[in-house]
């Protein structure tokens, strides 16, 4: 069953006179115990997507299209009632734990708020909660008192993880959880929050940079590019079968495996290409390319993808 389903979701920020389309027409379903990752260059609109589904937005942002949270859209709803939504049905854990992190005040002071602010719960409750929660993370709770200074990088991304887990969310957002680690931390932080994931039956947004995490925690993959998703496909096609230009440079080749940097410049979300955003780059790129914008097309094999190279045989979405 669908958890959560987005429809024509565009956010738009406007900057003196122009215009940034950070989401255009994102059409995305996450279904329950799915985990679907979120890939694509830096500036693509990776986590704005995940703060629009928080409704977490600056003041100079339009937003337009559905949010539908167990059949509830989100962007009619008043704030009041996503406010019992965000962090106890959804939670995220935010890009920087460094930055998200308050520096003047203990990490079981920071969780305890959490509890107290949701729950209203008492200060000797909520500690008692927050010590449970850290050993789930696998931190001791003995240093529930120290500040984030005193814990190494992975150690405040279980402090991220901790936050954004700490009411059993039906839904994770976690934006970048394994930049800046080293590999070794990384797999473990991957462990924890697959395992987290996996044993609580809940669903997860994994924005990231990194196709090895890609591969070793999702179901599906969105690649998104200049704020639109080009394409959606399960983790094994995305590997093995990759089908937009975009996605076969950005995957790059074996054996490492990384994100590929990809020629050309990226583009311009306040004046983006015409027609496919990708033409530019595209070392395919027909006359028709650089007039007409390529709807969604759904390929033989399952994978849904924004490129008229697979016009034809294949059925528009
Ligand atoms: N509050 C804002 N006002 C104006 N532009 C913004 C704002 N937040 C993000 N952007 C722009 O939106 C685009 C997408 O950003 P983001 O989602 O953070 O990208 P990423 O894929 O790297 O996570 C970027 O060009 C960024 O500069
Ligand atoms: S639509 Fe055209 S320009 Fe865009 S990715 Fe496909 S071939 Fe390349
Ligand atoms: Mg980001």
């Amino acid at each position: 069953m669908s958890l959560l389903e987005i429809k024509g979701l565009r956010v738009f920020f406007r900057s003196g006179d122009r215009t940034i389309k950070a989401n255009n027409s994102i059409d995305l379903e996450v279904m329950d115990n799915e985990i679907i990752g979120i890939i694509g260059e830096t500036g693509c609109g990776k986590s704005i997507l995940g703060r629009a589904i928080m409704t977490l937005l600056s003041d100079n942002t339009e937003i337009n299209g559905k949010i539908f949270y167990k059949g509830e859209d989100l962007l009619s709803l008043p704030e009041s009632k996503l406010r019992t939504i965000r962090g106890k049905s959804i939670g995220i854990i935010l890009q920087n734990p460094s930055a998200a992190l308050n520096p003047v005040l203990s990490i079981g002071d920071q969780i305890a708020e959490v509890f107290q602010y949701h729950e209203k719960m008492s200060k000797q409750e909520a500690k008692m909660k927050t010590a449970g929660i850290l050993k789930m993370v696998g931190i001791d709770p003995n240093r529930m008192q120290e500040f984030p200074h005193q814990f190494s990088g992975g150690m405040k991304q279980r402090i991220m993880i901790a936050m954004g887990m700490a009411f059993s969310p039906e839904l994770l957002i976690a934006d970048e959880p394994t930049k800046g680690l080293d590999p070794e931390t990384k797999d473990s932080i991957v462990n924890l929050l697959r395992n987290l994931v996996r044993s609580k039956n809940m669903s997860m947004i994994l924005i990231t940079h990194d196709l090895d995490v890609t591969e070793k925690m999702c179901d599906r993959v969105a690649v998104m590019y200049a704020g639109e998703i080009i394409e959606l496909a399960s983790i094994n096609n995305i590997l093995a079968a990759p089908r937009h230009p975009y996605t076969k440079v950005l995957l790059g080749s074996l054996p490492n495996k990384g994100l590929r940097s990809v020629p050309g410049e990226s583009p311009s979300l306040s004046s983006p290409p015409s027609g496919c955003r990708f033409h530019p780059r595209c070392v395919h790129a027909m006359d028709e390319c650089k007039k007409d914008h390529p709807p969604m097309l759904l390929t033989e094999i399952g994978t849904e993808v924004r490129c008229f190279l697979y016009k034809g045989d294949q059925d528009q979405i």
